[in-house]
């Protein structure tokens, strides 16, 4: 018999929840049994447009034809080998990231998730730190950002900078700093001879839809090189076309030039499948001659992951990335954001506050509530239009995330706001 014809499918999925699921998340009540396109249904038969995405991860949306063939197709050939021997869908995914998405030399490291890409990053400013050590030994500090989300390892909390996410589990690992959002005086500041590298995302998504700006990031650039730091760039959750380029800062104005150090990169990438990569410069440590490349620097035994890279999700991430960009639908983010601030912001609703963020990364920022008070605005929003019909992803208290399908259609997109704006109407 099948698991799921079993007795026990009689309970509810909710019961099921209640008694055998860890309730670590916060969860809407509604029970997403299927999907198509920019489309979702619950287990009760209502649809729901899907401008929620998994939290930015389904770029070509739910039942992709070529992402349905490539599945099928790999996991008839090989699903699984190891990272002891080569796999070609790993080798041409990461030739895809290097060549198409950063336009400079460097190498991938494959992981399964955001956190494990962010510390994949981390290590290697640890390790880069030990092999230049500053004036007082061996480098360590990674500089990051208030508001900023990385991840819930435990490097992943300790390098955030928001303390709800580290309650509780103290002590947490040692060397992070975390500086005002877009302060490049800051930073300057900070700056320490344990200091070996700076982390941020270009446009903060769980902190609530905020971008850097090109002067913040081009100065941190600049400070990164005159103190021989990493820059690294958390584009977990901004990556992957949905600012209206790949590489998600280029399309932030003033930083369309800056060349990281390293990049993380997960989320949309497998297309609803887990993997997370990070993409490390290949620029030599130093400028002695013969000096090691950065992406050498994590050399054999230093770093690893079972899954990481495996055939059976290279090949689908392979297929997202080239779909996204065959489709033309990174340029079409960019327009598609453009329409959705203009009609949000030409309501002239008193709740809505701001329209902030770029491409299809967008936030609708609301009056805020009494502090502490529940639910928070951004929910009961996110509620409001649950109910007629349309998810989206509160980002903090006040803050209400629009994710929709890269390729979302223009019709899909005006029933959106139709609904957005009846909701917030009822605010
Ligand atoms: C910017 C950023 N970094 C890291 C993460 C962690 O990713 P994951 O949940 O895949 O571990 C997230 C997840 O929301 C994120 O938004």
């Amino acid at each position: 018999m099948h698991p799921l014809t079993q007795p026990l499918a009689g309970m509810a999925t909710s019961e099921l929840f209640a008694q055998y699921v860890v309730p670590n998340y916060g969860r809407f009540p509604i029970t997403i049994a299927r999907g198509d396109g920019s489309w979702v249904w619950d287990e009760a038969g209502k649809r729901y447009l899907d401008f929620a995405t998994g939290i930015a991860v389904c770029p070509l949306g739910h039942r992709d034809p070529e992402l349905m063939r490539t599945i099928l197709e790999q996991s008839q050939t090989l699903l699984h080998c190891s990272n002891l021997y080569l796999n070609r869908p790993q080798g041409l995914l990461a030739q895809f990231i290097s060549e198409r998405m950063m336009g400079a030399p460097g190498k991938v490291f494959f992981c399964n998730s955001g956190a494990e890409a962010n510390e994949t990053l981390i290590k290697l400013a640890r390790k880069f730190g030990s092999v230049r050590p500053g004036s007082a030994g061996p480098r360590f500090e990674v500089l990051t950002f208030e508001g900023s989300f990385h991840g819930r390892t435990m490097a992943g909390i300790s390098a955030t900078g928001q303390a709800k996410v580290k309650a509780g589990f103290a002590p947490l690992l040692e060397g992070f700093r975390h500086l005002p959002w877009n302060d490049l005086e800051a930073v300057k500041a900070a700056i320490r001879p344990e200091t070996s590298a700076i982390l941020l995302e270009p446009l903060q998504g769980e902190g609530g839809i905020r971008p850097a700006s090109g002067a913040f990031l081009q100065g941190l650039a600049n400070l990164c090189r005159e103190h021989d730091l990493l820059l690294m760039f958390d584009e977990v959750q901004c990556g992957i076309g949905r600012l209206g380029h790949f590489a998600g800062w280029k399309a932030i104005p003033g930083a369309e030039s800056i060349v990281p150090d390293a990049v993380s990169w997960a989320k949309g990438m497998g297309g609803g499948l887990p993997i997370g990569s990070a993409w490390i410069s290949a620029r030599p440590i130093s400028a002695e001659p013969g000096a090691t490349p950065l992406s050498d620097v994590l050399g054999p035994g230093t770093h690893g992951s079972t899954f990481g890279g495996g055939p059976l999700v290279a090949s689908v991430a392979l297929t997202v990335l080239s779909e996204i960009e065959r489709r033309g639908l990174i340029p079409r983010a960019t327009e598609l954001g453009a329409q959705i601030v203009n009609t949000i912001l030409s309501w002239n609703l008193p709740a809505v506050r701001e329209v902030r963020g770029i491409g299809l990364m967008l936030g609708i920022v609301l009056q805020p509530g009494e502090p502490g008070a529940t639910p928070t605005p951004g929910a009961r929003l996110t509620e409001a239009a649950m109910s007629r019909g349309l998810l989206v992803v509160p980002a903090g208290s006040d803050v209400v995330r629009l994710l929709p399908p890269l390729n979302v259609s223009s019709e899909e997109i005006d029933q959106a706001l139709a609904i957005l704006k009846s909701s917030l109407a009822s605010l």
